[in-house]
């Protein structure tokens, strides 16, 4: 079937705003479906068909009509804010994957597209680590990982046609900076910005693997073009990993500041290291393309435009 309508849940976020945005420059038609908990509206895409709604409602079905691939990117995301609401963190990740999920079998969606994360790794000691060593620490990882379990037992028993994308770090303009404790490169951005001391959680010495957000679009619309892609998983990463102090330093010379960084007591449920085996993802054609150079001016370009110069 032509793909030509195609929804995504948390199309205020982050990633989703930014896959809306590509979706429409080729061509689809995009409905989006948010309950704005941290999303924001006037990130959508004006000519984006958005919903205020929350994906547990099971109303949110008859948004599901005419619908030929589903993004399914909503879910409850800051490891520090689902350690303090497990309860939550669960009804949100799974009650409202499931609730998704059966929107999507009910509307008969011929794509189905849902967020993992890398977080399924956390406790792995393998790198870079591959799409089998899964070993999951955190409420929210748990969570992702029932998430997973849903979707293999939808496309086992109703032929869901649906593929799982286990993203690393994802970044770029919009990651979300508003969070109980934002993403690093955002805080350190900003901070650095307004000539604060940014605070790091631990040594500085765990390590990351970043995406940047138009790379993880990129394999977004080979997923709706190429069905080899159906009921797999694939990691999404740049297979390159960084410290937190070496991104800190990158950022502090690019904007020329020498100030020094608090350090304090590390995050509870976090992975020491995350490296992603892209083996996979890239035998279906795909490479990540930009540097963490490019992505890092980018991100302050936008921080200093639309962040910094409003507060
Ligand atoms: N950004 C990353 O680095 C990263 C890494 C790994 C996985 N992920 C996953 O990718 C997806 C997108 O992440 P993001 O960075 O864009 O996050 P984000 O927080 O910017 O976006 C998530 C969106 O979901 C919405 N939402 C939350 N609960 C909802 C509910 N009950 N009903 C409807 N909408 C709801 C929020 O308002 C928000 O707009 C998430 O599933 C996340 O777990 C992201």
């Amino acid at each position: 079937m032509k793909i030509r309508n195609i929804l995504i849940t948390g199309a205020a976020g982050f990633v989703g705003s930014h896959l809306a945005e590509r979706l429409l420059g080729e061509g689809y038609r995009v409905t989006g479906i948010d309950n704005l908990a941290t999303g924001v509206q006037k990130q959508v895409p004006k000519s984006v068909r958005f919903f205020k709604r929350d994906i547990r409602d099971p109303s949110i079905v008859s948004l599901f009509g005419n619908i030929q691939a589903v993004f399914h990117l909503a879910a409850k995301n800051c490891i520090s804010d689902c350690q303090n609401d497990p309860v939550e963190t669960t009804d949100i990740n799974v009650r409202g994957t499931a609730n998704v999920l059966e929107a999507c079998r009910k509307a008969n969606v011929s794509r189905v597209i849902v967020a993992e994360s890398s977080a399924l790794y956390e406790g792995c000691t393998q790198y870079p680590t591959s799409e089998e060593e899964v070993c999951p620490q955190s409420f929210y990882a748990q969570s992702k990982l029932a998430a997973h379990a849903l979707a293999t037992a939808y496309q086992r028993y109703y032929r869901l046609p649906c593929t799982s994308l286990r993203y690393f770090n994802v970044y770029g303009p919009r990651q979300d900076y508003r969070r109980t404790i934002p993403p690093a490169m955002s805080a350190f951005i900003i901070q650095l910005l307004k000539r604060q001391r940014p605070v790091i959680y631990g040594t500085g010495q765990k390590k990351r693997d970043f995406i940047y957000v138009d790379d993880i679009n990129d394999f977004h619309l080979l997923c709706l073009k190429d069905r080899r892609s159906i009921g797999q998983t694939y990691n999404l990463g740049s297979g390159k990993k960084y410290s937190i102090l070496q991104v800190y330093r990158m950022i502090d010379q690019m904007l020329q500041t020498g100030i020094k960084p608090i350090f304090k007591r590390d995050l509870p449920g976090e992975a020491q290291v995350t490296l992603a085996d892209i083996g996979k993802a890239r035998k279906l054609g795909w490479k990540p393309k930009t540097t963490l150079e490019d992505g890092l001016q980018n991100s302050i370009e936008y921080i200093r435009r639309v962040v910094v110069s409003h507060q």
